[in-house]
C-alpha cells in the first residue's frame, strides 16, 4: 500500500497566484526543449509562479516522470449521475490542462475516457507541440473512428490484451493481463521502451488510482472548481482502502491559483520535491 510523506515547509499554506504570460511560458517551452532554466529573469510575482507550476514538469534533468492530473468539483466529482463531465474545469482550469500535454511525450488515458469523452488530446489552449496519444484498452473497445486515433502528424498507440489489427500508422503495444489487468508497472515500461518518458496521466479516475496506488507517479495535480455536483462520479477511488486516516497517502502539496480553479499541486515522490528546486538544465 502506498502512503507518502515528505515534508516540504517552504511550500505550506500560501496560495500562489499564476499569471502565465507569453514571455514566461516561452521560457517554460525553452525549460522543456533543455536550453534555459527557471531561475534566471525579471518576472512579476505572477510569472515566477507560473515557473515554480510548470518548471518542475518542463525540466528533463531529474530523469522520467509520470504526473497525472484531474478536474473536480469542490465536492470531488468529475461528472454529474448522467455522465456529463463537459466544462467541470473553467477556462484557466482547461488551459492548465493544455499547459501539462504540452510538457510531456506522451498522454494516457484509460479506454472509458476515450470512449465516454471522445477527446482529441491536442494542445490547443497554448503554444507547444501535440504529445503522443496512448490509450490503455485491454479488450480493443475502441473504435478506429476516436478523435484521439486521428492523423495529425503525432504518434499514436493503444496498448491491448487482445489480437485486434488497428490502422497503418497506428502502434499497438501487446502486454499480457495479470488477474485481468495490465500491471501499471509494465505500461511505464512498454513506454518508456518507446522512446516515451515524461507521460501525463490524463483519466478517468480508474486509470489514475491504478498508477497512483503502485506508487508510479511523481506528481498529481487535482484541479479544483468553484463547482458542487452534490453526486454522481467520484474524482478518485484507490483500489486499496485504508482503515486509518494514518495509514492515508499525504503528499507535499503546494498551492496554486488559476482563475475560478484552484491547483493542487501534490509531489509524490522524492523526484518531486528536488524538482521544485530551481537548477539550471545542467546542474
Ligand atoms: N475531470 C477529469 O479530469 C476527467 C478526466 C478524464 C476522464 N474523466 C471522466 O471520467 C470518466 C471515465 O473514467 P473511468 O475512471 O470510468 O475510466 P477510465 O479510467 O478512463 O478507463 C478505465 C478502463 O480503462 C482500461 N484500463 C485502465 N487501466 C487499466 C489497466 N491497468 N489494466 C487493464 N485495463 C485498464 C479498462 O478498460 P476495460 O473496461 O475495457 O477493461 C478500464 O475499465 C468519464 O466520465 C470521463 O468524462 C474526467
Amino acid at each position: 500500500m502506498l502512503s507518502v510523506q515528505i515534508p516540504d515547509p517552504d511550500h505550506a499554506g500560501s496560495v500562489h497566484n499564476v499569471t502565465v504570460t507569453p514571455a514566461v511560458w516561452d521560457r517554460i517551452l525553452a525549460m522543456r526543449a533543455g536550453y534555459a532554466c527557471g531561475c534566471c529573469g525579471d518576472w512579476s510575482a505572477g510569472e515566477r509562479s507560473a515557473l515554480a507550476l510548470y518548471g518542475p514538469l518542463a525540466r528533463r534533468d531529474l530523469g522520467p516522470m509520470t504526473v497525472a492530473q484531474i478536474g473536480q468539483s469542490l465536492d470531488g466529482r468529475v461528472a454529474t449521475h448522467r455522465g456529463d463531465a463537459r466544462d467541470v474545469s473553467g477556462p484557466d482550469g482547461l488551459a492548465h490542462l493544455h499547459r501539462m500535454r504540452a510538457m510531456v511525450d506522451g498522454v494516457v488515458i484509460g479506454v472509458g475516457t476515450a470512449l465516454h469523452d471522445d477527446s482529441r488530446l491536442t494542445v490547443r489552449f497554448c503554444a507547444g507541440t501535440n504529445p503522443a496519444r496512448i490509450v490503455i484498452d485491454p479488450k480493443g473497445r475502441l473504435p478506429d473512428s476516436a478523435k484521439m486515433l486521428w492523423e495529425d502528424g503525432a504518434r499514436r498507440l493503444i496498448i491491448q490484451a487482445v489480437d485486434r489489427p488497428r490502422a497503418a500508422g497506428i502502434e499497438v503495444l501487446r502486454l499480457p493481463l495479470v488477474d485481468g489487468q495490465f500491471q501499471p508497472q509494465a505500461i511505464i515500461a512498454a513506454l518508456h521502451g518507446a522512446g516515451l518518458t515524461s507521460l501525463l496521466i490524463e483519466g478517468g479516475g480508474i486509470t489514475i488510482a491504478s498508477f497512483l496506488e503502485a506508487g508510479l507517479l511523481t506528481r498529481l495535480h487535482i484541479a479544483v472548481a468553484p463547482l458542487l455536483i452534490g453526486g454522481g462520479q467520484a474524482a478518485l477511488t484507490l483500489p486499496v482502502q485504508r482503515d486509518k486516516l494514518a495509514d492515508c497517502i499525504r503528499p507535499a502539496t503546494r498551492v496554486f491559483g488559476l482563475g475560478s480553479d484552484v491547483v493542487f499541486d501534490c509531489g509524490l515522490t522524492a523526484a518531486a520535491h528536488l524538482a521544485t528546486r530551481p537548477a539550471h538544465p545542467a546542474s
